[in-house]
C-alpha cells in the first residue's frame, strides 16, 4: 500500500484526506491511501526518515510544523526557502525535499476562472495583510514580485517585522530596489488598498470578529476582501465586506490548488479542480 499523510497538531479538522483520496480513486491510482496523523515535534524526524526510505510516499504538513520540519530535510526548494514554510515533502533520489505549494495555490485562487467575478490581478496593487502566522509568508510571497505596496499588521508586531524581513529578502532576490513592505501598528489602517487579506485564525469560530473597522471601504466594488479561512465558508470579516459591497473570496480555492499541486508532484497526475471537487468541500 502506498501511504500518504497530512501531519499536524491539531489535525482532526483537515480535509486533505477527503480531496486526495477522491483524486486517487478518480484517477485509478490503486493501492494508495492518504491519511491524517496527529504528531508531536519529536515524531517529525521519524516521519522524514519514513519518506526517505520510501515507506511513506508523500507528506503534507500543517500547523504548527511548517517551519520546524525544515532542519530535518535534505533540501528546501523554491518558495519554501523564501517563506521558511514547507507544506509538502517528496522523495527525490533517496532524499527528502521540502516544497511550499501554498503560495502557488493562493496565486491560482486569484486567477481562477471558477471564482468568476472575484478575479483580480496582482500587478501594481496595494495589499493589506492582516496577521503574521504560519501561512502569512506564503501569502506575502505571492505579491512581492508584482505589488506596488504591501502593508502588514499583526497583534504581535515583532512577528510582522520578522515576516517583512523574509519578504524583503525575496524582493532583493528579484532585483527590486525599493522596499515595498511596511509594518503597520495593530489597530491602525493604511491607505485604501486593492486587496485586504485576513491571514489570522480569527473567524475560525463562528462568532469571532477581527477588531478592525473597514467602513471607509463602503460601496468599494474594486477591493477584494480575502479570508484564508474556508471553514466556516463566510467569516464575519467576509460577511461584513459582502454587506459593504466589496468583492469577497474565502480560502477554499487556495486550499484546493495547494493540494492539486502536491498531488501532481507525487503522482504525476494533474487532477481537476472542478465543480465536483469543490462540492466535496461544500458538503463536508
Ligand atoms: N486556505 C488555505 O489553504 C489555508 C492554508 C493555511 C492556513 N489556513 C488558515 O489560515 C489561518 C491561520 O493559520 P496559521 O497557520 O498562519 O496560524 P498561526 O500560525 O497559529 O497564526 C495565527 C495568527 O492569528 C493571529 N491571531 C490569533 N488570535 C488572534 C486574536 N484574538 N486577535 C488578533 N490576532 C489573532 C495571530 O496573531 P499573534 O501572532 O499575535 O498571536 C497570528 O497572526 C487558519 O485559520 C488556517 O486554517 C488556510
Amino acid at each position: 500500500m502506498r501511504k500518504y499523510l497530512v501531519i499536524g497538531n491539531p489535525i482532526e479538522h483537515s480535509l486533505s484526506p477527503l480531496i486526495h483520496n477522491y483524486w486517487m480513486k478518480k484517477h485509478s491510482i490503486t493501492n494508495s491511501v492518504y491519511e491524517k496523523k496527529k504528531v508531536e515535534k519529536k515524531d517529525l524526524r521519524d516521519i522524514v526518515n519514513q519518506v526517505r526510505s520510501g515507506e511513506i510516499r508523500g507528506v503534507n504538513i500543517t500547523v504548527p510544523f511548517k517551519k520546524e520540519i525544515i532542519p530535518l530535510l535534505d533540501e528546501v526548494k523554491g518558495d519554501a526557502q523564501q517563506t521558511q514554510s514547507v507544506n509538502t515533502l517528496c522523495r527525490v533520489n533517496n532524499e527528502v525535499y521540502g516544497y511550499n505549494t501554498d503560495t502557488e495555490g493562493f496565486k491560482k485562487s486569484l486567477n481562477d476562472s471558477l471564482s468568476s467575478n472575484n478575479l483580480i490581478d496582482r500587478i501594481n496593487k496595494n495589499i493589506f495583510i492582516i496577521g503574521a502566522g504560519g501561512v502569512t509568508p506564503s501569502i506575502l510571497k505571492a505579491f512581492v514580485g508584482t505589488a506596488n505596496k504591501i502593508y502588514i499588521t499583526n497583534r504581535t508586531k515583532e512577528k510582522a517585522s520578522e515576516i517583512k524581513k523574509l519578504g524583503d529578502m525575496s524582493i532583493a532576490l528579484l532585483g527590486r530596489k525599493r522596499s515595498i513592505i511596511e509594518v503597520v501598528d495593530w489597530g491602525e489602517k493604511p491607505e485604501i488598498c486593492d486587496v485586504v487579506i485576513n491571514t489570522t485564525s480569527v473567524g475560525l469560530k463562528k462568532n469571532e470578529n477581527l477588531d478592525m473597522d473597514f467602513k471607509d471601504y463602503e460601496n468599494n466594488k474594486n477591493t477584494l476582501f480575502y479570508d484564508v479561512i474556508y471553514n466556516p465558508k463566510e467569516t464575519n470579516f467576509l460577511k461584513k465586506a459582502r454587506f459593504r459591497g466589496n468583492k469577497v473570496m474565502n480560502g477554499k480555492m487556495m486550499f484546493l490548488w495547494q493540494a492539486q499541486i502536491a498531488f501532481q508532484m507525487w503522482t504525476g497526475v494533474s487532477a481537476e479542480v472542478d465543480e465536483d471537487v469543490i462540492k466535496l468541500l461544500d458538503n463536508d
